[in-house]
């Protein structure tokens, strides 16, 4: 059982493989929070509780003098008593923002209960604990679920208006943990389209730090994840605390430290540009979070981030099987192509091992450019006459199935849709609507324009054997309104993520067989809430092999390499002008969801057959993909060098990829210190044609070389000696 309540001490213990959260129930009635960290007994940690009357201090009036909320670690903190740092929650009830929650009630339950309208992990036991404001007739459920095997515990809330009147919520965060007094540095995953989710690690000091997207999406410009280290730790040593909201929207992740040095980190939905009218007897869902904790580093973060991923969020229908190595035309043919010319791409693929031909922009309405079409979701029947027909039967033919790119959250003011329904776009009565690459958002919190678009897909997915959708959202939103919300605007934004999942959860449960790639200008809207939906997600736009070792091993702290759809692309790159080769090109588009987004028919002969052969190396190595345990062996933002190992659960095999960026003359030799083995077996590295044990390759180290040149790749195939 990974969660009990000591009746004795009024405490609850939440523990995991490595993991103990703790919190009591304060003799005032109040949560305390005790413990997050390595896993422990169920001993008594009252003693652990920091005691002191300050100068100048405030306390409740039913807590002792020196207990005041200021240093009393409080699992739901809220501002105006006696506690001056950032609050879970914030409301306002006909002027009134203070109150006091206490405890009421609890339950354990073997099932984890569904929150209404939210993506969320999977799972089973599961504790709530009511809390009571009776002065202001609100109830707050917390929900814990508590995953055993794993270091993880999934939180959010339920706010419940059980008055008369209505009641605004100002701010409705998923959790709030207050870490002991030790020096901390936060990890964040900043960035920016074709840069996105470069780790960046600060120190984090007096005052409030905020990470957050107002982009309407998740964004790339900041992902919802944060994690709090210790000074010293790394890869394989010291605390971890990895906390990532399965989230869409906009959201914010804070840290504060407060005047006694304890770090709150604390997040939810933004509460900037965010108010919720909460009318009587309606109740209101958070988002869940995520919250893993590792004792030995960010690698082990990291890999139970993984596995819960897996095992509770991902659609079990496609996250463990064997995922179609894709072939999109996008680079290859942009808008220019007809059925011929697509024929011949997926012709010129035939026999590589490509299974899936997807059709990207431009199938569709007047889609022949960025300018026109977005929101006709019929076919273009001038561009392909015989609609699909021939395409899927090409493509069928020569061993692919068929999958089609849709951007149904969006309309060009130049398709008939628009012409039919402006109102339909997202706009401000009498204000001239900003445009993203020439396109307006539909307002997803209007129920037809979903409808419409539900219907719309639907005809298309049905009328066609389709295999796969690329779900993509190109651009940020703006004019955050919608007439009937009137003076409840600020509903808007997380009306339109809980419409955008509406959409989502009617598609997916229509088409259950059709595999969901997620994207937003490749990986504007990387989060877990659309990995719910969709196995794996196009990582960025920025397919250039070097570009990408740093994409995706930021992406790699929270999100298991099997989520990251990565492309071989032409050389010289489209984004970046560099010129790869087809070996570095491969091997890091091998470290994901693997695939190819070029035009076959301008490959040689020679490629094709490296192509294949590639692809038969992937089919080899797609279990580890799939189901591997990863170890980042450096970080290629500090050093020339990017080195990543996927070990099997089993430690059986492993493969290692590696990159020299830039080639430097008369260098050092390069060593790398592979982890995760079993020590006692002995291995052959099949490249260097040796066989050595676990113990010293892991100790002394492997020697790599690499091919002459920029960006040369060296990938290891390990074997275990039966
Ligand atoms: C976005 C996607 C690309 C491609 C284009 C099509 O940029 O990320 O992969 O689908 O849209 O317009």
């Amino acid at each position: 059982m990974g969660i009990r309540f000591e009746q004795s001490n009024q405490t609850f213990y939440l523990s995991g493989k490595n993991m103990t959260y703790a919190f009591c129930i304060h003799k005032s009635g109040l949560l305390q929070q005790l413990y997050f960290g390595n896993r422990l007994g169920d001993d008594d940690l009252g003693h652990t509780v920091y005691k002191t009357i300050r100068g100048h201090a405030t306390n409740l009036p039913y807590t002792d003098r020196n207990e005041s909320l200021d240093e009393i670690s409080c699992e739901f903190p809220m501002f105006g008593r006696s506690d001056f740092r950032e609050g879970i929650f914030a409301f306002n009830a006909n002027g009134v923002r203070v109150g006091d929650f206490k405890y009421d009630s609890h339950s354990i339950t073997e099932d984890k209960p569904k929150a209404e309208g939210l993506p969320t992990l999977r799972g089973g036991e599961t504790l709530c604990v009511v809390l009571k404001n009776e002065l202001h007739s609100l109830a707050v459920k917390l929900y814990y679920t508590v995953y055993e095997e794993l270091s993880a515990v999934a939180r959010r809330m339920v706010v419940v208006n059980e008055g008369e009147g209505s009641v605004i919520i100002d701010r409705a965060y998923s959790f709030s943990v207050d870490l002991p007094r030790k020096d901390y540095q936060s990890i964040t995953l900043p960035g920016a389209h074709l840069r996105e989710r470069q780790m960046c690690r600060r120190d984090v000091t007096r005052g409030v730090f905020t990470a957050d997207s107002k982009y309407g999406v998740s964004s790339a410009q900041m992902n919802p994840f944060m994690a709090l280290v210790g000074k010293n730790t790394d890869e394989c040593y010291g605390d971890a605390y990895g906390f990532n909201l399965i989230y869409s929207g906009n959201f914010a992740l804070k840290t504060e430290m407060g005047q006694s040095g304890v770090v709150r980190v604390l997040g939810g939905i933004n509460d900037f540009d965010f108010e919720w009218c909460l009318g009587a007897g309606e109740s209101f869902s958070t988002p869940e979070v995520a919250m893993v904790y590792s004792p030995n580093g960010l690698g082990e973060m990291s890999r139970s981030f993984h596995d819960l991923y897996r095992d509770y969020l991902m659609p079990e229908a496609f996250t463990k099987k064997p995922r179609p190595v894709v072939l999109n035309n996008w680079e290859g043919t942009y808008f220019d192509f007809n059925e011929e010319k697509l024929c011949d791409i997926i012709r010129g693929a035939s026999g590589t091992g490509i299974d899936m031909f997807v059709l990207d922009d431009g199938w569709f309405g007047e889609r022949n450019g960025e300018t026109a079409g977005l929101g006709d979701w019929f076919i273009n029947m001038n561009k392909l006459p015989h609609g699909f027909d021939n395409i899927i039967k090409c493509a069928h033919e020569n061993g692919m199935k068929f999958g089609l790119w849709f951007e149904p959250e969006m309309v060009n003011a130049d398709s008939e849709l628009y012409r039919a329904h402006p109102e339909w776009a997202i706009h401000v009565k009498g204000l001239q609507g900003c445009e993203g690459r020439v396109q307006f958002v539909l307002d997803y919190t209007l129920p037809q324009v979903r409808e419409y678009i539900v219907e719309s897909m639907s005809k298309v997915l049905s009328a066609n054997e389709i295999d796969y959708v690329k779900w993509d959202m190109n651009r940020a939103i703006t004019e955050n309104y919608s007439e009937w919300l009137q003076d409840h605007g600020k509903e808007f934004n997380h009306r339109y993520v809980l419409g955008l999942y509406d959409v989502l959860d009617r598609i997916t449960s229509r088409f259950p067989h059709i595999l969901i790639e997620g994207c937003s200008s490749g990986g504007c809207r990387f989060d877990p809430a659309m990995l719910y939906y969709s196995p794996q997600i196009w990582t960025s736009d920025n397919s250039d092999a070097y570009a990408r070792t740093a994409i995706q091993h930021g992406t790699s702290l929270c999100y298991p390499l099997s989520s990251m759809s990565c492309h071989v692309s032409a050389s010289p790159n489209h984004q970046t002008g560099r010129i790869t080769s087809l070996e570095s090109r491969t091997a890091i588009a091998h470290l994901g969801a693997t695939g190819y987004e070029l035009d076959s028919t301008k490959l040689s002969a020679e490629e094709l057959a490296h192509i294949k052969k590639d692809i038969s190396d992937y089919r080899e190595m797609q279990e580890l993909v799939l189901l591997g345990d990863l170890y980042r062996l450096n970080d290629p933002l500090e050093e020339n060098l990017f080195a990543q190992m996927v070990v099997a659960k089993d430690k059986s095999r492993a493969v290692i990829t590696v990159m020299k960026p830039l080639h430097i003359g008369n260098t050092c030799p390069t060593v790398i210190y592979p982890c995760g083995l079993d020590e006692n077996a002995s291995y052959t590295i099949r490249e260097c044609g040796i066989t050595v044990s676990g113990r010293t390759i892991q100790n002394a180290g492997l020697l790599v070389s690499f091919p002459y040149g920029d960006f040369a790749t060296t990938v290891y195939h390990l074997d275990i000696v039966k």
